[in-house]
């Protein structure tokens, strides 16, 4: 299953992120895109495949600002994404301790409240942990790409 990866980022990570997770999932021949949050909306999702959404906090728990106007765009328009699946890389520092990750948490609630269904938990990076986002992520994303081939075993709990 074709998989596409929208990217919302301040200052860079969060597409590094993107690059080395598109990668590793290409490397196992799945065919992967992935595409700053830059002036989309919500017809991103007529695209075949499943989404993940790789995005970083900023602000007071805000989505980053080349997040702002595709996530204003999806909150406005409330598309009906019922069969669009998709899986959350967060990044953020949990010296944020209020507002920790929640460029990403926004996103699962706006995606779900549309109809989407989340697969797998959701993936959180803390920058003060010491880990890089980009390993961390890189695991993560088989074991998000092995639900997507077992769709009875995906959750959007
Ligand atoms: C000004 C500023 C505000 C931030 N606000 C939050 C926040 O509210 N919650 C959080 O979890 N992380 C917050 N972060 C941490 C970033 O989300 C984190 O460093 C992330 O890895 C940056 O990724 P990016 O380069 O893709 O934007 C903030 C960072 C900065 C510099």
């Amino acid at each position: 299953m074709k998989v596409t990866i929208l990217v919302g980022t301040m200052t860079g990570t969060a597409e590094m992120v993107a690059q080395e997770v598109q990668d590793s999932l290409a490397a196992d021949g799945r065919e992967v895109e992935t595409v700053l949050m830059d002036g989309l909306d919500g017809g991103v999702f007529d695209r075949d495949g499943a989404f993940l959404i790789c995005t970083s906090t900023y602000g007071q728990g805000d989505v980053p600002d080349n997040a702002q106007a595709f996530y204003s765009a999806l909150e406005g328009g409330r598309p009906d994404l019922s069969g669009v699946r998709y899986g959350i890389i967060a990044l953020g520092d949990r010296t944020y301790t209020a507002t920790y990750c929640h460029g990403g948490r926004r996103f699962d609630e706006l995606l779900r409240s549309l109809g989407a269904s989340r697969v797998g938990d959701m993936m959180e990076h803390d920058a003060g942990s010491g880990t890089m986002p980009e390993d961390v992520a890189v695991e993560w994303s088989g074991g998000w790409a092995e639900l997507l081939d077992a769709p009875q075993r995906s959750a959007a709990a």
